[in-house]
């Protein structure tokens, strides 16, 4: 049995996401800030029939993620799916000519610093396994960058150049890198961006194995 770790797993698209790579087998590790929140979403899982745990890290320290996750193996088995979803912070969406230094380190950390951590500590494993997927979901400030949003826009598009080395570097390797783009909200009933239907993306680009960025709906709806 081999496990998904979804970081920044939170009620909306983590917790679909467990659910749908969950029901098809996979063990699910929780990971967010709030130990109590993603074992409380364990335990609710549980009672669908899923095997999940809560591990708490804050992706703004790299240690604490990579710790989280080497408990994750240990606890469940090898990782061979590494979901990046955190939502980002409010605070790192201020208008461009407001943005210093100092505001830049926040993003950089939460969607550069800490995809790279994560990477580094699931890929020898993904590697002894011969396979392996890694999902990056991002909104559409990842590929339209917006006056107002500065730190997620500047932030999101280093990820995305991360993510696009990943998927060239390891392709080869049977590992494959993938982003998915939300533009606009995430909308419980939208016909495109219920979580339960972008976690069906998510499950068909992990099946599919096929181009890096993905969008999950029209780029006006950024
Ligand atoms: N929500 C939207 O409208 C929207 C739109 C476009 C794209 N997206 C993308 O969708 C993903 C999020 O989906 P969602 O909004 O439905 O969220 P979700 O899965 O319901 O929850 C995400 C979780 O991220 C955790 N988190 C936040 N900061 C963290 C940190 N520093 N370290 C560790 N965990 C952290 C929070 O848990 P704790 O508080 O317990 O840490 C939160 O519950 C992100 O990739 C985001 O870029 C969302």
């Amino acid at each position: 049995m081999t496990t998904i770790a979804i970081i920044g797993a939170g009620p909306g698209l983590g917790a679909a996401v467990a659910r749908q790579f969950g029901r098809a087998g996979f063990d699910v590790a929780l990971i967010s800030r709030s130990h109590e929140r993603v074992n409380g979403l364990a335990a609710h899982l549980a009672g669908e029939g899923i095997t999940a745990r809560g591990f708490a890290a804050d992706v703004r320290d790299t240690k604490a993620l990579a710790t989280a996750l080497d408990a994750a193996t240990a606890t469940l088995g090898p990782v061979e799916v590494l979901q990046y979803s955190p939502v980002p912070h409010r605070d790192f969406m201020r208008p461009v000519l407001e943005t210093t230094p100092a505001d830049l380190a926040g993003p950089i950390e939460f969607s550069v610093y800490g995809p790279v951590a994560a990477v580094q500590q699931v890929l020898p494993g993904m590697r002894d396994l011969g396979r392996g997927t890694i999902l990056f979901v991002n909104g559409g400030t990842a590929v339209v960058p917006h006056p107002d949003r500065a730190g997620t826009s500047i932030a999101f598009a280093a990820e995305s150049a991360y993510g696009h080395l990943l998927h060239d570097t390891l392709s080869g390797e049977g590992i494959h890198v993938a982003q998915l783009v939300i533009p606009g909200a995430i909308t419980p009933g939208h016909r495109r961006k219920d979580p339960a239907v972008l976690a069906d993306t998510l499950w068909g680009m992990h099946q599919d194995r096929h181009g890096f960025r993905h969008f999950a709906d029209d780029l006006e709806a950024v």
